[in-house]
């Protein structure tokens, strides 16, 4: 038995849009976390980073669906699942944390109503007083200080980064074996940024949560994951330890994206960018390298062969036809 916590194989996701053309966002993608790790989704706007995690979920709007592929949670297929079932598994053993804390939380309700609302919709039977005991033991290991205190106030007497350690501790209430946090901190300034990203590292440390980050924030990624994904166009590009993937990147389109990160040590005339953007979502089987088109070592099989996944070394996955 692996310690693989969970499996997505050659997932497809795609939305059926009204002028009846398939929007493909997420194309025959396959990432793993393993149990107590901590993997990273990057890449640029749009290349399907949220709908990966919603399709984990099975939370994918409207008109979305998923086609092809298989989701295995501790081997079982989440594709498979009924609602009820579902509703199990989200908010107990998988939660999610998103971009703006305020989407998680409700104006009107003290801290406390939030993380009763979870043990409610989750049928956990406690006394008042263990549930007291259990938040404030919480808050206080996201960093709340006086958490008793801060018990019965209300989300807009907290800071942005305070709410998103709620959020966080609202994610952990049921001791999940996974949490997914979509731009966990695009909300938040430099510094919290920083706080919220080793706060999850330190979780996962503590108490070996498995965890999928997806962020814009390479340097973050590199330093705080095990291991990272690169996707472009609804496909993964490239994968392996995270401060390989930022320090030697293989795929041109990563190497693009860690070159467009401002250096802060040296003077900069201009920043770096990928030229062109993104075109080919409509494809529905795209012949050639979805990237070509934007790529400085295109080829002309890149625009004949669509490249499978490689591994070039041990761990280490890129879908190139050049690398
Ligand atoms: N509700 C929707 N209806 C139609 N298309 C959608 C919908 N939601 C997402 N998409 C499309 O799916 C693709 C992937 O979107 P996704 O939200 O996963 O991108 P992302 O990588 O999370 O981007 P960002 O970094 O901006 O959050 C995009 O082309 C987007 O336009
Ligand atoms: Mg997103």
């Amino acid at each position: 038995m692996s310690n693989t916590i969970l499996e997505i194989k050659n997932l497809r996701t795609e939305f059926l849009m009204p002028n009846k053309r398939h929007l493909v966002a997420v194309r025959d993608s396959s990432l793993h976390v393993d149990a107590g790790e901590i993997v990273g989704i990057v890449g640029e706007s749009g290349c399907g980073k949220s709908i990966t995690a919603y399709s984990v979920l099975r939370i994918v709007p409207e008109p979305g669906r998923i086609t092809a592929g298989e989701i295995l949670f501790r081997g079982e297929d989440l594709l498979g699942k009924g609602p009820e079932e579902l509703r199990e598994i989200r908010g107990k053993e998988i939660t999610l944390i998103c971009q703006d804390p305020l989407s998680s939380l409700n104006p009107v309700y003290d801290i406390f109503w939030h993380f009763n609302e979870i043990f409610t919709a989750h049928g956990v039977q406690k006394s008042h007083a263990e549930k007291i005991e259990q938040i404030v033991g919480l808050l206080g290991t996201v960093g709340i200080v006086q958490p008793e205190r801060k018990l019965h106030q209300y989300p807009h007497q907290f800071s942005g980064g305070m709410r998103q350690r709620v959020v966080i501790a609202m994610a952990m209430l049921l001791q999940p074996k996974l949490i997914i946090a979509d731009e966990p901190t695009t909300a938040l300034d430099v510094t919290t940024q920083r706080a919220i990203f080793d706060l999850l590292g330190g979780l996962r440390d503590k108490l070996g949560i498995s965890m999928i980050v997806i962020s814009h924030d390479l340097y973050l990624i590199a330093e705080q994951c095990d291991r990272m994904y690169v996707m472009y166009g609804g496909e993964i590009m490239e994968s392996g330890r995270a401060s390989d993937v930022f320090n030697h990147p293989l795929h041109p389109y990563s190497a693009g994206l860690m070159d467009s990160i401002p250096s802060l040590s040296f003077h900069q005339e201009h920043l770096n960018g990928i030229k062109g953007e993104f075109s080919s979502v409509f494809e529905e089987n795209p012949k050639g390298c979805c990237f070509a088109g934007r790529c400085d070592r295109v080829g002309e099989e890149c625009l004949l062969t669509r490249p499978e996944m490689r591994e070039i070394e041990e761990g280490r996955f890129v879908r190139c036809l050049k690398a």
